[in-house]
């Protein structure tokens, strides 16, 4: 149906967001990188005393602030907290595009990323990935011109799971004018083992054009109470606080990330279930032939190619919810530790050359 209301063209051809399918209650849902475990008894002791609902939230979040800012060594004006990293993502591009103004960022990559661009009233750049699923990040410094006035890099990479190394990420940091606000969407940080990885945590200081995104999400398993924070220098994240709708991080969510950070061991420990179980997966989809990339997050990255749909569908007649990019592939989320051996069966069928 049409409407008479004039609404920004470039809005009204927009998707809403989709959400990854949801699962049957007897099929695992492994469509949205979401962790799979309970949170911890700490956590809902610290949500049972915030029932004090009819009061705003701390809109500064100065408990958090406090100790993330020491965990990471920086003051607490260089740390903002938002309702989850896609709140942060949308404040800083808010901050710094303007109309005409571009944003280089691989793809594919995380599916947020053109919408919000297109929100904040900008033009995407989209770079793409080189063969192995990795930022192609010569080509995006490349990509960067006068009218660029944000670079969004994506380690691991959201869905393809591959990270920038250390080395790369400097030589980009090199190449491109130190005017550029530099994203590093770091939301699966937590799950990377592999050393050369960058680690954006600590090198705030050394690039003032830098700001570090994460979440707890994804690691701490707190995606449905929306909290995430950045790191970077303080007048920058000042813009961001400008754009952000304020009070949307809620007391529950402050108190609860508060509640992971005191029990990290824990979580820490759930992390590495789920990094064993994810180098698991991948190692027997090589077997079996597939050319899963590097994956360096809390899924992998199944390229399907024109088949995408067609396995999406067999793959749920196992009771496994993917996220299909099709004609790409799928992105599969490591979950529930019951879930893999039936993923690894299913995907045998799919196997290039496997016998139908
Ligand atoms: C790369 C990346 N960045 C950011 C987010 C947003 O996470 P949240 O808003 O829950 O912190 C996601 C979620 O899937 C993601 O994959």
């Amino acid at each position: 149906m049409t409407s008479p209301v004039r609404l920004r063209p470039e809005i009204a051809a927009l998707p809403p967001y989709r959400q990854g399918a949801q699962a049957a209650p007897d099929a695992f849902k492994l469509s949205s990188n979401e962790n799979p475990f309970d949170p911890l008894p700490a956590v809902v002791e610290a949500l049972r005393d915030a029932v004090q609902v009819n009061r705003y939230p701390d809109a500064t979040a100065a408990g958090l602030r406090a100790v993330l800012a020491e965990r990471h060594g920086v003051t607490t004006d260089e740390v903002h907290v938002a309702a989850g990293s896609v709140s942060l993502l949308s404040q800083f591009l808010l901050a710094a595009v303007g109309p005409g103004d571009e944003v280089v960022y691989a793809w594919r990559s995380f599916e947020a990323y053109p919408g919000l661009v297109t929100v904040a009233g900008g033009t995407s750049v989209q770079v793409p990935l080189r063969p192995d699923g990795s930022h192609d990040l010569a080509a995006m410094a490349a990509a960067v011109t006068d009218r660029t006035r944000v670079a969004v890099l994506c380690s691991p990479n959201n869905p393809t799971g591959t990270t920038i190394s250390t080395a790369d990420f400097e030589a980009f940091m090199a190449a491109v004018p130190d005017h550029l606000l530099v994203l590093l969407d770091e939301a699966y940080a937590e799950f990377v083992t592999d050393e050369h990885a960058v680690r954006g945590e600590s090198l705030t200081e050394r690039h003032p054009n830098l700001v570090v995104l994460r979440t707890f999400s994804k690691a701490y398993g707190l995606a449905a109470l929306r909290v995430g924070f950045a790191v970077g220098a303080a007048t920058l994240l000042d813009a961001a606080r400008s754009t952000a709708i304020a009070l949307s991080v809620t007391d529950q969510a402050q108190r609860a990330a508060l509640a992971s950070l005191e029990h990290e061991a824990e979580l820490l420990e759930r992390v590495e279930r789920v990094v064993a179980l994810r180098d698991r997966v991948r190692a027997g989809l090589l077997d079996q032939g597939w050319a899963v990339p590097e994956a360096q997050g809390n899924f992998v990255w199944l390229p399907t190619g024109e088949g995408t749909a067609a396995a999406a569908r067999t793959l749920a007649e196992h009771g496994l919810v993917v996220r299909p990019f099709a004609p790409e592939g799928l992105r599969i989320t490591i979950g529930e530790p019951e879930s893999v051996d039936a993923l690894l069966r299913a995907c045998r069928e799919l196997a290039p050359g496997a016998s139908r």
